[in-house]
């Protein structure tokens, strides 16, 4: 069995979960399933990051202590991925014992590595988003993140020699083409690294100044900054320092799915972390884009500090869950901006989801019933000579697609059947068929449009996994999608005939506007 380890960033708790987050999970867990389906042993990791002074702060407006915060609210993310059936295989929480241990150890073996090392800091500093800054970067005293004001401080703090592997990074990133992707993001960090040089990274912050953090091992005045925790996140949930077996078998990981937003810490921080820790680099640190929202203005990233942010659950309640999905990833390619609105929800579940997928199960296996009572006819299990191209192409087109982490093409590869099956009930017209007596067409004719629905179900099980199930078990199969021999599943011809289907509901109602 082959390993595939992917994970998605850990979600800051003092925030109820929004789009941004539901999409980099949801991209996850298709890649996963997907992987699941080709008979990989997977490791889909997420979770929440629980440190710093934005949760304690959040935490004293509830009134609660950092903990009973934490605690309350990483369940809100728990709920998310259970109600968008996202399946992970871990949920590391950076407040757990199994994580503060490994992030304790790293930066005491660094200190005596001498890759952290004491010195004073002095500059500017924003509260709110824990960073340091340069007086150029601070211009007006404002912080060039969220806008809010920085304050003057210098005090003894902990660095970590970020410069020291500059040039390693420069060249494993010239030679490792994949290890950042889209290649737009490759660019803008490879033409950052060769154009600037790294400041080193001041990982710790004063206890008086903020408390809520893991403390280092060796200077309880001190507790570690935010970002250097939780990207540790991905080596201690694979089990680092403790139980090794695991972590050879997992560790690199194949994919870091993370947003645009977060690429610096991801692309240089981390591995050059690695690095220090004498560990490899992940394979791969996949950035998408953002959603945005309409303003007159323009348009703006979803995000609580804008206080624009849509609720995924509330999306859920109205539209279901595999619409929801659906959208996410057909509408716009991994790795570009989209803009989220209900008109272009209603839209694409009106238009691929209702009039294409819908449509044709309801009809397809209308004409079962009314031709074959119910049954999947005997057929020459050929596939159509005008349709072959298609079908024939097709495993080879999705396999890669979706290697390639390109969602949206696979599925304008699936939809590529769908719009032929839909086309070829009104160029064959099997009700005339039926009148002109011409059975043994007819029977090839429906068992194509069945073998058809079988062949989309599992491609585009890993998407709309709810929906796809269905799909399967109204042609007469019981097996759970999710343990399906992926290899066989798509192979033309091996649904047996005579199998008893059954109608049922349209599956996405048209939306009315
Ligand atoms: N806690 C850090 C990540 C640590 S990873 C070791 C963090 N958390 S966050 O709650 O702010 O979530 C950031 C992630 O949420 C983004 O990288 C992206 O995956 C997702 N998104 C947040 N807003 C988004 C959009 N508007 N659009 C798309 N995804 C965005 O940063």
């Amino acid at each position: 069995m082959k390993k595939f380890y992917l994970s998605t960033p850990l979600y800051y708790v003092n925030s109820s979960p929004h789009i941004g987050h539901a999409y980099t999970n949801i991209a996850g867990d298709v890649q996963a399933r997907f992987h699941r389906l080709l008979g990989d042993e997977v490791f889909f990791l997420t979770g929440t990051d629980e440190h710093g002074q934005k949760i304690k702060r959040a935490a004293e407006e509830q009134n609660l202590s950092p903990q009973d915060f934490v605690d309350k609210t990483s369940d809100n993310f728990k709920i998310l991925w259970q109600t968008l059936n996202v399946r992970t295989d871990d949920f590391i929480r950076t407040t757990e014992p199994r994580h503060k241990k490994v992030v304790q150890k790293v930066i005491k073996d660094l200190y005596e590595k001498k890759d952290v090392y004491e010195s004073v800091y002095e500059g500017f500093y924003c509260v709110p988003c824990e960073s340091f800054w340069t007086e150029t970067q601070a211009a007006d005293n404002k912080c060039p993140d969220c806008k809010r004001d920085v304050e003057f401080i210098k005090e003894k703090n902990y660095f970590f020699k970020l410069s020291k592997y500059q040039d390693w990074l420069i060249s494993h990133i010239e030679k490792n083409k994949d290890f950042i992707k889209p290649t737009e993001r490759y660019n803008e960090v490879l033409s950052f690294l060769k154009g600037n040089k790294l400041n080193d990274l001041c990982i710790s912050r004063p206890k008086e100044r903020l408390e809520w953090g893991i403390e280092f091992a060796f200077d309880p005045d001190y507790v570690t900054y935010v970002w250097f925790d939780a990207l540790l996140n991905y080596i201690s949930a694979a089990g680092c320092f403790s139980d090794k077996a695991k972590f050879e078998r997992l560790w690199p990981a194949d994919f870091h799915f993370i947003g645009k937003d977060i690429l610096r810490q991801h692309a240089i921080y981390w591995p050059i972390m690695l690095k220090a820790l004498e560990l490899p680099p992940p394979k791969c640190v996949f950035a998408h884009g953002w959603w945005l929202v309409e303003k007159d203005s323009g348009s703006e990233k979803m995000s609580k500090s804008k206080g624009n942010v849509v609720s995924p659950l509330d999306i859920v309640e109205e539209f279901g869950k595999d619409c929801f999905r659906f959208f996410l990833l057909r509408e716009v390619p991994f790795g570009l901006d989209g803009k989220f609105s209900y008109k272009a929800m209603i839209q694409r579940v009106n238009s691929d989801l209702a009039n294409d997928l819908g449509n044709l199960v309801f009809r397809s296996l209308n004409m079962v019933e009314k031709y074959f009572m119910g049954r999947i006819p005997e057929a020459g299990k050929e596939m159509p000579a005008e349709y072959k191209k298609v079908i024939d192409e097709l495993p080879e087109k999705y396999l890669k697609s979706m290697k390639d982490i390109n969602f949206y093409l696979s599925l304008e590869n699936i939809w590529e059947l769908v719009r032929i099956a839909n086309k070829s009930v009104e160029e064959k017209k099997p009700w005339s068929l039926a009148k002109e007596k011409k059975i043994k067409e007819l029977e090839n004719f429906i068992y194509f449009l069945m073998e058809s629905l079988r062949i989309i179900s599992i491609y585009l099980y890993p998407f709309i996994p709810e929906t796809c199930q269905k799909i399967y078990n109204q042609l007469g199969l019981d097996k759970p999608l999710d343990k399906a021999d992926f290899q066989k599943e798509i192979e033309w011809g091996s649904l047996p005939s005579g199998l008893a289907t059954k109608k049922g509901e349209p599956l996405f109602p048209r939306i009315e506007t």
